[in-house]
């Protein structure tokens, strides 16, 4: 599991006391070196107010699946990748514990990953065979569009920024912004590993659908300095059990 999940007392310097339960989790950056740290994945008030009726937030999900299938009919190749990497992403999120807020993020957030890719060319989108240079760039691209286009919409999630990260990689190789480690959210790291392989084991017009053992390598060869660890962990327990993405 992710952690434990402590009751915290704050005490305000008005002599009142404010009730908190925090899910914390002691983690190992292993491209930082053995530096263990004590992170909080989650922090919330106590009471749990929702802010959101649930009506709204039930509308508001409708919306983000009927947005998630709007990209997809741009781009056949990758047709259900997005409800694919949702589920995996879910499932992964439910296993390792996270507090529900959490499991809307990733689930939604799954959702609407690759919304950005509305901004590439078709064209570009179906080309098959090796792309030039200035064609990655432009696919690589969706990311940030993606960001620009959910970042003014308020959402009881933080589903712009896990559309914006999905692509980062924890030893800084990744892209739009280069974060590494701890600068990534642990909701994102989910999405990250699900989209890898979805994307490994489904086939793309530029090559065909690899076996599942090359999505198993790439995570394994790649946990800890590409991909969270744990995160890799869990997908691939899920997987070994029998997982159908579909
Ligand atoms: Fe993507």
């Amino acid at each position: 599991s992710i952690g434990e999940k402590r009751l915290l007392s704050i005490h305000k310097e008005d002599g009142s006391t404010l009730q908190v339960s925090a899910l914390v989790r002691t983690i190992r950056d292993s491209h930082e070196g053995a530096d263990t740290a004590l992170v909080i994945y989650s922090f919330a008030d106590h009471e749990d107010q929702n802010l959101i009726p649930e009506s709204a937030e039930r509308t508001i999900k409708s919306l983000i699946e009927t947005l998630s299938t709007v990209v997809e009919v741009r781009d056949p190749y990758t047709a259900g990748h997005q409800r694919r990497v949702s589920k995996l992403a879910t499932a992964i999120a439910i296993e390792m514990g996270l507090s529900p807020d959490q499991l809307d993020s990733v689930r939604e957030g799954a959702l609407l990953h690759d919304i950005g890719k509305i901004s590439v060319p078709t064209e570009i989108l179906s080309k098959p065979g090796r792309l030039t240079e200035n064609e990655w760039s432009l696919i690589q691209n969706h990311s940030e569009a993606g960001f620009r286009m959910l970042e003014r919409i308020e959402l009881p999630w933080p589903i712009s920024s896990i559309v914006r990260q999905h692509h980062e990689r924890l030893d800084g190789s990744g892209y739009p912004q280069g974060l590494k480690g701890r600068e990534i959210p642990f909701e994102t790291r989910i999405v990250s590993v699900a989209d890898v392989f979805e994307a490994i084991v489904s086939h793309r017009p530029y090559r065909p659908a690899h076996e599942r053992l090359a999505a198993i390598t790439e995570l394994t060869q790649g946990a800890g300095r590409l991909y969270d660890a744990d995160v890799v962990d869990c997908c691939l327990s899920l997987v070994s059990k029998g997982f159908s993405l579909d």
